[in-house]
């Protein structure tokens, strides 16, 4: 979609971050919650990349990758004997022999967040070779993926400005044949490309509906009620009531038991 509308209100983040790692060469990671636009810049930056490139999903099978790979470097696969094959032929163990003869060529890849073990040892062997380009939803929580976007320059992408989406808005209107009003739409995308895409072809994220990667912090509520319980305590001292101290001491008990909770839910 963004190709027919341009990418607008990114101005300043291909001018400051993208466009000077893609004139030096070096890779980067965009990340940012779904529907956020990761891929339109992932896509726009292949565009503008100078060299090789070649633009894979992390969803793909290690086949589909060394393909699209093979096909955007323009790579000859050669069989056993040495023969040019037809793509049609193409099989894995050829196609990886060519490709890792490459040096200083470009792959960007799409939902890294989503990678499978059996294509992350791949990359890894590419991340020395090539310059690559991912972007996904964090955290990224395989260790292994960690340790392949380690050392990555981290170009988060934030939500639009209301006057943004309302420019995409207005010129997407007409392309989705839209009955959704532009202020409606903007107000329900809460500044997520994705979501206003959605919003305009009549499909509303509820409010409610939680957007992975955007967690809720619930900290200030706990401390609150922490704060509470311990004033009990000290105002059943006062009044020296002893079911009332114990009620605090019972509440203390409770936050300590959630609290464990909570944070072996967070390391999952
Ligand atoms: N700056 C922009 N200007 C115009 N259109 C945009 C812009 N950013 C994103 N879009 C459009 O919004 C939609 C969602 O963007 P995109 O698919 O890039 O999000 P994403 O972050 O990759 O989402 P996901 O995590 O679900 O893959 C697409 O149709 C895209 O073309
Ligand atoms: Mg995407």
């Amino acid at each position: 979609m963004w190709r027919q509308i341009n990418l607008l209100g990114r101005d300043r983040v291909l001018s400051e971050k993208i466009r000077p790692r893609l004139r030096e060469k070096r890779g980067f990671l965009l990340t940012g919650q779904h529907g956020i636009g990761k891929t339109a810049l992932l896509e726009w930056s292949a565009e503008q990349a100078v060299g090789k490139v070649a633009f894979v999903s992390a969803t793909w099978t290690v086949k589909e990758i060394m393909m699209a790979i093979c096909l955007g470097w323009k790579l000859e696969i050669k069989n056993n004997d040495g023969v040019v094959v037809s793509k049609s032929k193409y099989q894995v163990a050829w196609m990886e022999q060519e490709i890792l003869q490459q040096s200083g060529c470009w792959l960007f890849v799409d939902d890294i967040h989503l990678v499978q073990p059996s294509v992350i040892r791949r990359l890894k062997i590419l991340r020395d070779r090539c310059h690559i380009v991912a972007a996904g939803v964090p955290p990224f929580k395989k260790e292994e993926l960690r340790r392949l976007l380690w050392g990555l320059a981290d170009i988060r992408i934030k939500p639009l400005p209301k006057a943004e989406l309302t420019r995409i808005a207005t010129l997407v209107a007409p392309l989705v044949a839209s009955r959704t009003p532009v202020p409606e739409a903007v107000n329900a995308a809460r500044g997520n490309p994705g979501q206003l895409m959605h919003a305009m072809r009549g499909e509303v994220t509820p409010d409610t509906a939680k957007v992975k990667g955007e967690e809720i912090d619930i900290s200030p509520v706990l401390m609150l009620v922490l704060v509470c319980v311990m004033c009990t305590r000290y105002i059943a001292i006062g009044l020296e009531s002893t079911s009332l101290y114990m009620l605090g001491g019972l509440g203390m008990g409770l936050g300590l038991v959630f609290r464990f909770f909570l944070f072996k839910g967070m390391k999952t």
